[in-house]
């Protein structure tokens, strides 16, 4: 016996060491060939009592080949003496699977939509799926009538993020990776305003560099709100237009902003255009990103003296906020916490930030204030947030869903180096400010406007 037991031995370890060597040094080609195939007959082997375990299954009536009763476990022993014979039966139908499809992440694969199911029914699964199909994770991706695109990670494509911050056009930038391994950009032009949230060392400033990173190329102004005593912004001040890093400061330049609103506002009227995207090349005005560190110091109140100033910025915060897109003013506001104890000013703003990515946390309410309206599924994700992976985040992304992301590392020297480099391109604070003394638009004209709602 032991003649060929050694040699059977010796070959079944020689086999595990090259499949081991394998897939360590060549992991994609190894989920191709080995991986793919056997999580594809998986799939598919246990997908009925894996739809059963998630209800998301339908009753149906079949015929079956079967004893009497023998779907009812109580008369299964009366069933046993009796005949076998085709008769028509109730069974638990799974929905029909599409082609498991590979891909580098691990795989793809649509779902047929049973009668009354929608998308959501699967989005509340998807835990369940990945623990069923032994994968890190599963995620809807993308539904159309009837149907959805599950996407199922082998490994967490946010371990390591290893792409290059790259400009793609006025006023996005790609900053990061989707947990689907799609970029994550986030784009001015879509989502106009933006709520950064985290605990300290979440990561904050760091996407806040790869921002500036891929805005200094271009062709627009940056103005920087700090009011940690420009710790974070001041190093990046040759690609800066402006920066407050005083509260005193912060009013002043607030004031300013609005009166560049007040002329474009006047500069689209005089042209009958409602916002500046539609006037002629020649005419549009340079678009203005506003970054805002650390949001709360603006709404925290040292003393009573600040009342008035704080009442000032909040308002003027919210009209940029309201008018900007329409004006080419975008925020992209950074806070630690931003909650309702800031002041109602606070919550008036965070509902006209459109855009949030909400990194790890360390107070419910923040997390709540980032992404309360969206899934609850995207708070319990962001609460899960380890803190030995920073710069990851829960963001809500131009098509209205939620993804985890994390931004590519830039570090400061990477953000400053760029920010000298491009430092020709910075337009000079009084030359954007030009015509704002003699606009003829009123606080009661932009009132009225906001009022109104948003201009397209
Ligand atoms: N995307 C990332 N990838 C890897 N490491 C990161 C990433 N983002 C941040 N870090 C690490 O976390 C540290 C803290 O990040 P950052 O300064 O951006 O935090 P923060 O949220 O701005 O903190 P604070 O609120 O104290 O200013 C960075 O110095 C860096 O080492
Ligand atoms: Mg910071």
């Amino acid at each position: 016996m032991s003649d060929w037991l050694i040699p059977l031995a010796i070959t079944v370890a020689s086999v595990c060491t090259v499949l081991l060597v394998w897939r360590r040094l060549h992991p994609a080609s190894f989920w191709l060939i080995v991986g793919y195939p056997l999580k594809t007959l998986h799939v598919y082997v246990t997908w009925g009592n894996v739809a059963l375990g998630c209800t998301l299954t339908r009753k149906r009536r079949r015929w079956r080949y079967t004893l009497d009763g023998l779907p009812i476990v109580g008369q299964a022993t009366i069933a046993l003496s009796q005949r076998r014979k085709v008769r028509r039966v109730q069974i638990d139908k799974p929905p029909r699977l599409g082609i498991v499809r590979p891909c580098r992440l691990g795989f793809r694969i649509n779902v047929k939509l049973m009668d009354g199911q929608t998308p959501e029914d699967y989005s509340a699964r998807l835990s369940n799926l990945a623990h069923a199909w032994r994968v890190h994770s599963v995620r809807l991706i993308s539904s159309r009538p009837g149907r959805v695109t599950l996407l199922a990670t082998r490994g967490d494509p946010l371990s390591e993020v290893r792409i290059l911050v790259l400009s793609e056009g006025l006023l996005r930038v790609r900053v990061g990776l989707l947990e689907t391994g799609a970029p994550w950009v986030v784009d001015f032009r879509t989502v106009p305003h933006w709520l950064n949230t985290g605990a300290t060392q979440s990561g904050k400033s760091t996407l806040l560099n790869a921002l500036i990173t891929g805005l200094s190329a271009q062709p627009v102004a940056l103005v920087g709100f700090d009011l940690k005593g420009g710790v974070e912004l001041t190093a990046y001040g040759p690609r800066l237009s402006a920066i407050a890093t005083e509260r005193t400061e912060c009013v002043g330049l607030l004031n300013d902003l609005i009166c560049l609103v007040k002329t474009r506002m006047a500069l689209c009227r005089a042209n009958k255009t409602r916002n500046i995207w539609k006037l002629p090349e020649d005419l549009r005005p340079t678009p203005v990103v506003v970054l805002v560190d650390e949001v709360a110091e603006l709404f925290l109140m040292a003393h009573k003296g600040e009342k008035d100033e704080i009442a000032s910025t909040a308002t003027a915060l919210l009209r940029l906020a309201q008018l900007g897109r329409a004006f080419g003013l975008y925020l992209f506001v950074c806070g630690q916490r931003v909650g309702s104890d800031l002041g109602p000013g606070v919550t008036a703003l965070r509902s006209q930030l459109s855009g949030r990515v909400c990194h790890r946390v360390n107070d419910p309410e923040t997390a709540t204030m980032t992404l309360g309206d969206t899934d609850p599924a995207a708070l319990d994700a962001a609460r899960q947030i380890p803190a030995n992976m920073p710069g990851t985040a829960v963001v809500v992304a131009d098509d209205g869903r939620w993804y985890r992301a994390r931004s590519v590392y830039v570090s400061e020297e990477i953000a400053e180096a760029a920010a000298h480099a491009n430092a020709e391109l910075t337009p000079a604070w009084a030359d954007l400010l030009t015509g704002t003394d003699t606009v003829t638009v009123t606080d009661a004209d932009l009132e009225a406007l906001a009022r109104e709602g948003e201009p397209t």
